[in-house]
């Protein structure tokens, strides 16, 4: 990997504050690699005291979506700016779970604009959602990468990061076969290149998400093209996401 990878947790709707408190405390305090980027996602309600604990630490923040939209009439919806406000980097979006739930490629699209024109890096999700052959994935795959990154400028493209999430690994304890992911991975960043050219895609990471946790991570982050992961289950104690990042900061 010659990309700084990225460690991302997704949290999911998991813990109240008091939780967050206390895992971002242990985070904050045993993270150290230089080599490697660590990031948390909480709920927003965690949000403000997750940045608290992470304030001067190596952890970065993130949310887990924003809507499209600045502000308005939207009830229950929180907007770009408001995460940007609540100390966040990142912003996950598409993931599947919210895809599930109706969000289309242009919903993130759309979103993944809103969020940088605030200033925050996306983290958007793509994968198929059944085991297939590869042909048939990596239509899939190009075609929600093109359509959920339509209306990114070429030269704003490589603040973009990527990532892949088999639906079908997502919580499950299964994952692709060493090989499946290297011809994916090899496919994704070929589609990256052809699209925005050597230089911004080339240095576009783009990460794996699906069942990583601290016994696969050896496998699987020293993968070409792999530049991190999104991990969900493994995310949520301290020992296994800190031992994920410890495997990445060994191919960094
Ligand atoms: P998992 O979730 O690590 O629990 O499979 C990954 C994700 O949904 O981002």
């Amino acid at each position: 990997m010659t990309l700084r990878p990225l460690i991302a947790g997704n949290w999911k709707m998991n813990g109240t504050p008091a939780f967050g408190a206390e895992l971002a405390a242990e985070l904050a305090a045993n993270f150290a690699h230089d080599n490697v980027e660590m990031a948390v996602f909480p709920s927003f309600t965690s949000l403000t005291t997750v940045e608290a604990k992470l304030k001067g630490s190596k952890v970065a923040l993130g949310a887990q979506n924003i809507h499209a939209e600045a502000k308005g009439a939207h009830t229950g919806e929180v907007s770009a700016e408001m995460v940007k406000a609540c100390g966040c980097k990142y912003v996950i979006l598409g993931h599947s779970e919210r895809r599930e739930a109706g969000e289309t490629d242009a919903d993130v699209a759309a979103k993944t604009c809103a969020a940088m024109a605030e200033g925050l890096v996306p983290v958007v999700c793509i994968g198929e959602k059944a085991k297939m052959e590869a042909a048939e994935a990596q239509s899939i795959l190009s075609a929600q990468l093109r359509e959920s990154l339509k209306n990114i400028a070429i030269t704003d493209a490589d603040q973009i990061v990527v990532a892949y999430e088999p639906v079908w690994a997502i919580g499950t304890g299964l994952v692709p076969t060493t090989q499946d992911l290297e011809q994916a991975f090899d496919f994704l960043r070929k589609t990256l290149v052809k699209t925005y050219g050597e230089e911004v895609g080339g240095n576009m990471r783009i990460l794996y998400g699906g069942s990583l946790n601290a016994q696969n991570a050896d496998e699987i982050l020293p993968i070409p093209h792999i530049n991190g992961g999104l991990i969900g289950g493994a995310s949520l104690k301290a020992e296994s996401f800190l031992a994920i990042a410890n495997a990445a900061s060994k191919y960094a």
